[in-house]
């Protein structure tokens, strides 16, 4: 059986759901309820808005589920986001502790140093009496972390100049026209021309970088080092252009999902004299110059950075697309239709998150959330590779801004969140005011 849903044709309510997600979902879930019939662009489906409904869902025998067929045209047929099923399984297994614990551990003092040298900005920016654009300076910074600890590009220089335009300018052209469908992929399509170009530059620049690591014979502690040692059960290693493909994935999944959730920190953080305080308390409390796995362990850090991605959502929603009929509750998604879970809409459930539209990270020191709950990430098989690398990465740049500067938000008027490619940002990108360093005596009171 089907739920009911709006009649508009697929054009209108994906242009709705895209452009006025949070609107779109607030009337759609107040009418129909935690499922809802669509059409759009991608297909018709049903769109599940509750924690549980979206525990079902992440719950599925994975082999329910394939990939819609743009993914594999755009990152590669053998990339994490392109695969389903056992090869899904088999990629994931060899992948997740190369994000997980003592990895991603090992790369939060490279996170700090790098996320220092960017704030130097500030600096110039108090002197100058300029503003800052907080979504410009979070993009530069994630580039070069993204750089460092996936690609191992370090000293600053011709090389790291190269790398950032081959990255960058494979992520611009990844048009909207290009994501919707296939029916686009065609050489006479400009922008598809384009991408192929910026794709065969990346592609080069991996070769490269893949061929001068062998030489060299140390394969590095990088995420390329550890894919090139990387080996699956049966004892074979991932080949070159699995290892491109997968590159490609973490570019485009990690970049400009943790610069967006990044500004929106900093603008909620700023937005909340309260919090801030309390923030810096607690940062305060843990001494001068804190061990970095220290500063990413405090709990209301910890808090700080759930409720901001919870309160602005970066990724609105996520779909799989269903092989075979497949049941929630009372309704059943049809073969070759797909499920939706609405991660906006769990996120802002009252009944979850009273007051949703209050930032408060209080809420998740007063209680535990499960996986079907808390979901900013995903869930299931699926959810998101990097988590645990956004959070940490979250965490220190938001602690190190608290604890080391004073900030202001250069307007009143509240930022509107208006879509990027897939990222839900900050309209204006957070502008800031610097008022100065902040001095902190450890033996006893804040001085500034
Ligand atoms: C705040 C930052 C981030 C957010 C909000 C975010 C969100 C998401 C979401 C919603 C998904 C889809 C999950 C699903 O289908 O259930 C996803 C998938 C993925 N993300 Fe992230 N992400 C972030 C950062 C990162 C980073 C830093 C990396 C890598 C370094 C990364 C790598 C991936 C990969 C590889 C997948 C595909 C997983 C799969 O299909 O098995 N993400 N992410």
């Amino acid at each position: 059986m089907l739920p009911p849903g709006p009649r508009t044709p697929a054009f209108w309510q994906t242009y709705r759901f895209v452009t006025r997600p949070r609107e779109t979902t607030e009337w759609q879930v107040a009418k129909y309820g935690d499922a809802i019939r669509f059409r759009s662009l991608i297909g018709n489906g049903i769109a599940f808005a509750s924690a549980e409904t979206a525990r079902q869902v992440f719950a599925a025998d994975p082999g329910t589920f394939d990939v819609p067929k743009t993914i594999p045209a755009l990152f590669g047929p053998q990339a994490l986001l392109a695969t389903a099923g056992d090869t899904h399984r088999r990629q994931r297994k060899l992948l997740n502790p190369r994000f997980h614990g003592a990895r991603v551990k090992s790369y939060l003092e490279t996170m700090r140093r790098v996320i220092r040298g960017h704030l130097g900005v500030l600096e110039g920016a108090a002197a100058s009496g300029t503003s800052v654009v907080i979504r410009d300076l979070s993009q530069t910074m994630t580039m070069d972390i993204i750089l460092e600890t996936v690609f191992g590009v370090r000293a600053e220089g011709v090389e790291r100049g190269r790398a950032r335009a081959i990255l960058a300018g494979l992520m611009s052209s990844m048009a909207p026209s290009l994501v919707s469908g296939t029916f686009l992929h065609h050489r006479w399509f400009p922008p598809w021309r384009t991408f192929l170009a910026r794709r065969a530059a990346f592609d080069a620049w991996v070769d490269a970088l893949l061929a001068a690591r062998r030489a060299s014979g140390d394969l590095g502690s990088d995420v390329v080092g550890t894919l090139l040692e990387a080996r699956y059960d049966d004892g074979t290693s991932m080949g070159d252009p699995e290892i491109r493909d997968q590159l490609m994935t973490l570019l485009l999944a990690g970049y400009e999902t943790t610069a967006t959730a990044v500004a929106w920190g900093v603008y909620w953080l700023l937005r909340e004299p309260a919090t801030l305080a309390r923030l810096q308390e607690h940062i305060d409390g843990l001494g001068p110059n804190p061990p970095v796995d220290g500063l990413v362990r405090c709990p209301y850090l910890e808090a700080v950075v759930s409720e901001s991605l919870r309160v602005e959502p970066i990724v609105t929603d996520v779909a799989r697309l269903c092989k075979k009929p497949f049941t929630v509750g009372r309704w059943t998604v049809p073969a070759g239709e797909v499920a939706v879970v609405n991660l906006l809409a769990v996120l802002s459930d009252p009944r979850l998150f009273p007051e949703p539209e209050r930032f408060r990270p209080e809420r998740f020191l007063d209680r535990t959330f499960n996986a079907a709950e808390f979901l900013p990430f995903g869930g299931g098989t699926r959810r998101c590779l990097g988590a645990a690398f956004a959070e940490a990465e979250l965490a220190i740049v938001l602690g190190t801004i608290a604890s080391d500067w004073k900030l202001e938000l250069a307007s009143n008027e509240p930022e509107r969140a208006v879509r990027r490619n897939i990222t839900m940002g900050p309209e204006r990108g957070v502008v800031v005011r610097v008022l100065g360093r902040r001095a902190v005596d450890h033996a006893g009171a804040k001085v500034a």
